[in-house]
């Protein structure tokens, strides 16, 4: 049975390895990122686990702007208690386990979480393939985000809580 639990920071090896099957060099959180947020937003940064295995994450810290920008790949701040917008800075799930729904498992329970701490919205951004995916969990395309991670062109999607 697959569980979301909040991450710990013995999951940084296998986390590692999911995010570097999923993304290139260039869009791969660092394992300094990594660590970061999972010492400063644990109560944001989630994973998918079945039989001690770990199949997928999303993370994001909680921002005062409605929209991600490049610094938060950086620099992040603890979330406040309540209000504010849930980001995504990162959404994957191991190759050999997609299209399983692991990731439609870890969208809902993030933002279960961010409307009990009653977040305004949840923020991320993606490249145009993905627009659809994100449209079907009820996010609003609102264009081209100022994003230059990874130097690929990123759509801003928004879903109200
Ligand atoms: C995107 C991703 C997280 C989806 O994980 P998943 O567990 O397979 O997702 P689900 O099973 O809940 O949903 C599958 C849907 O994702 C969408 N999807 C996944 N990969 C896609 C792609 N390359 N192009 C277009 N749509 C895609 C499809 O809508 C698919 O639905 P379908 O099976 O009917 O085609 C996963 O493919 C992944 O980790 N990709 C690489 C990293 C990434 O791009 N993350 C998103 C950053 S914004």
């Amino acid at each position: 049975m697959i569980q979301v639990r909040n991450v710990k920071m013995e999951d940084l090896p296998e986390l590692m390895t999911i995010e570097n099957l999923c993304f290139t060099k260039e869009e791969a959180a660092t394992e300094e990122a990594f660590i970061k947020r999972i010492q400063v937003i644990p109560d944001s940064f989630f994973v998918a686990e079945e039989e001690g295995r770990i199949l997928g994450l999303v993370n994001g810290p909680v921002i005062q702007q409605p929209y991600i920008t490049d610094d938060l790949f950086q620099e992040i701040k603890a979330n406040p208690e309540t209000s504010g917008h849930q980001s995504i800075l990162g959404l994957a799930v191991s190759p050999a386990f997609q299209k399983r729904g692991i990731a439609s498992r870890l969208l809902t329970h993030i933002e279960k979480e961010a409307k009990a701490k009653k977040r305004e919205t949840i923020t991320l951004t993606c490249k145009e393939n993905l627009i659809p995916f994100y449209q079907r969990h009820g996010y609003i395309n609102e264009g081209v985000s100022n994003s230059e991670y990874g130097g690929v062109t990123w759509y801003n999607m928004v879903k109200k809580l």
